[in-house]
């Protein structure tokens, strides 16, 4: 595994110019624990967008696409009771991403769009609660044509079907509450 993930990354190059498969591969094989440039030499972290500090915003400049893939490395804080992953379009948010943990002593996701400073319908049902205080996961969100998908810790969670259609105008992802963030990756 680590020999794969030192040829998917040749000295010098950067790497947002490897597939997300490659660098998944290589942030498994170190399972967060360390160093990655240790595994990756030329892992450069702020091309992946490394970022402990939270509030988290990172630019995507080409904004979304039906093959975008975010994936991100963190651990709910032990006191935990919100956080939130927005993907926005300037001030509106196209995706709303809410896990609560203790919303009148139930665990729920709130899903939802916010256009023009105006919330629109929730959406709550979900098959388990895939976040616990203190215990790292990794979630995945495909952008596809139609929806997004959500998977945590390789489990299918849910689905939210585009309500802002124009992908390429969605060019923010911004991460706060109580969560520590570990690696976030974004690419095609
Ligand atoms: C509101 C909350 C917002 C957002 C929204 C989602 O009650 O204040 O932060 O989570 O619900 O519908």
């Amino acid at each position: 595994m680590f020999s794969q993930c030192l040829r998917g990354f040749p000295p010098g190059s950067p790497v947002s110019s490897h597939s997300p498969k490659t660098l998944t591969v290589c942030l498994s094989a170190l399972r967060w624990t360390g160093d990655l440039s240790r595994v990756c030499p030329a892992f450069h972290p702020k091309t992946a967008g490394i970022g402990s500090k939270v509030p988290y915003v990172q630019i995507l400049p080409e904004g979304l696409s039906d093959q975008t893939l975010i994936t991100i490395y963190g651990e709910p804080k032990p006191n935990a009771e919100i956080f939130q992953i927005n993907l926005q379009k300037g001030d509106d948010v196209a995706f709303h991403f809410n896990p609560r943990f203790n919303e009148d002593g139930k665990q729920v996701i709130v899903r939802n769009t916010r256009i023009k400073g105006v919330w629109g319908h929730e959406e709550r049902k979900l098959p388990f609660f895939p976040f616990s205080p203190g215990r790292p996961f990794v979630m995945k969100i495909s952008c596809t044509s139609s929806e997004f998908i959500v998977e945590v810790d390789d489990r299918y969670l849910l689905s939210f079907t585009h309500r802002m259609k124009d992908l390429h105008h969605i060019k923010t992802l911004a991460i706060e509450g109580d969560v520590v963030l570990k690696y976030v990756v974004t690419g095609m």
